[in-house]
């Protein structure tokens, strides 16, 4: 199948990731790259633009990876759709539900696919609970648990005007940091009924938004959850999504082992693990797979191995005509969550999800 030809909205940190998948993938010609900074487009050695509508017009191509800052997504990925041009969009979705909508709307106005990353998705551990699940081998998903004890300083704040601020990042850990966890816990647990929760500023006096929040969460099958996602564990502890079973079996990931990493400043420094596998019979594969995983983690750089991957799973979509890993609809209810969690905590009240 001849390969699609792709471009690049937004050059910055995590666009790198992206710009070396879209380089080396047998199913991307990179012909095309938009920033607001001709140079950084520039350097990327493809067509370069300063404008999105321009790109859409005159590059030719066919899908984008849209990498600006979040509250910017919407804009582009309308554009994109209307343009007939297909989108894989950075995590969040959005900033808010208004821009989701609007961005589903034209998609399916236009017949577009769109997609939403959320790598760690890929994550071999992440894999293995998936399939336990869907074998039936912890019977139903009953409670499911989420926890990131990480850390940001202030130089992390500063190295882009955007970072930090409501009107410019939509809000803090909740909004940046935690996406991937919020869309694995409700990838594993099932569609959520209702969310409570609060959120604080603990220790980065520096910033506006929160560092950390906690939330409950009641799932629709009746099950139960919990987050609790702090960046103000310094140096950073772990981050782990756990589900247990209705029959007493619980299966485990530590997802990042200090602070997350952060895209352009920092890899992934130690391999996701499975640490939690109950299922009878089975428990013993945690050593076996441990093995596995730290083997592996040798031999790929895992900074953009799982991009990578996700990356090619939108382009081959594109090519089946089958939906993608992640949908704009499953990217919506990451959205939801975290904006529950905002209105939960300024009304005192649980929040339905619809
Ligand atoms: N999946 C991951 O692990 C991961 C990691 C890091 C960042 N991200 C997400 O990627 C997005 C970008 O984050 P980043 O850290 O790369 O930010 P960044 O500030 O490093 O890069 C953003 C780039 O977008 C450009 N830009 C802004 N508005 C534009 C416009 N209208 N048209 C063209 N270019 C424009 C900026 O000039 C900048 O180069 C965010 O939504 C973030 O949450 C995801």
């Amino acid at each position: 199948m001849r390969p699609i030809r792709t471009g690049l909205i937004g050059c910055g940190k995590v666009g790198q990731i992206h710009a070396a998948a879209l380089r080396s993938l047998p199913e991307s010609e990179f012909v095309a790259a938009c920033d607001r900074s001709l140079e950084r487009a520039q350097s990327l050695g493809v067509a370069a633009y300063t404008d999105v509508p321009q790109m859409l017009r005159e590059s030719g191509v066919e899908a984008v990876c849209l990498c600006t800052p979040h509250p910017l997504h919407a804009e582009s990925a309308i554009a994109a759709a209307q343009a007939g041009v297909h989108v894989l969009i950075e995590k969040p979705m959005a900033a808010n539900l208004a821009d989701c909508d609007a961005m589903l709307a034209a998609a399916k106005a236009s017949g577009i696919t769109l997609g939403v990353v959320s790598q760690r998705r890929l994550f071999e551990p992440v894999l293995r609970m998936k399939a336990a699940i869907d074998a039936g081998k912890i019977g139903r998903p009953v409670l499911g648990t989420m926890i990131m004890l990480s850390w940001r300083d202030e130089a992390y704040y500063a190295s882009d005007p955007w970072r930090g601020k409501w009107s410019t990042e939509g809000g803090g850990v909740l909004v940046n940091q935690s996406p991937h966890q919020l869309d694995i816990l409700q990838w594993l647990m099932g569609p959520i009924e209702e969310i409570s929760g609060a959120w604080g500023n603990l220790n980065h006096p520096y910033i506006d938004v929160e560092d950390t929040a906690v939330a409950t969460i009641r799932f629709q099958s009746g099950g139960l959850g919990s987050i609790v996602t702090s960046l103000s564990q310094r140096p950073g502890i772990y981050t782990k999504v756990h589900i247990h079973g209705s029959n007493g079996a619980s299966v485990g990931v530590q997802t990042d082992t200090g602070a997350t990493f952060v895209a352009g400043m920092s890899g992934i420094a130690e391999p996701p693990l499975n640490d939690l596998w109950t299922i009878p019979g089975e428990e013993h594969l945690l050593t076996q797979w441990e093995a596995e995983d730290r083997a592996r983690f040798r031999e790929i750089d895992a900074t953009h191995h799982y991009h990578r991957l996700q990356i090619q799973d939108f382009l081959q979509a594109i090519q089946q005509g089958r939906t993608p890993l992640v949908t704009g609809a499953e990217g919506r209810i990451v959205v939801q969550m975290f904006s529950a969690i905002y209105e939960s905590s300024r009304e005192h009240r649980a929040i339905r999800l619809h």
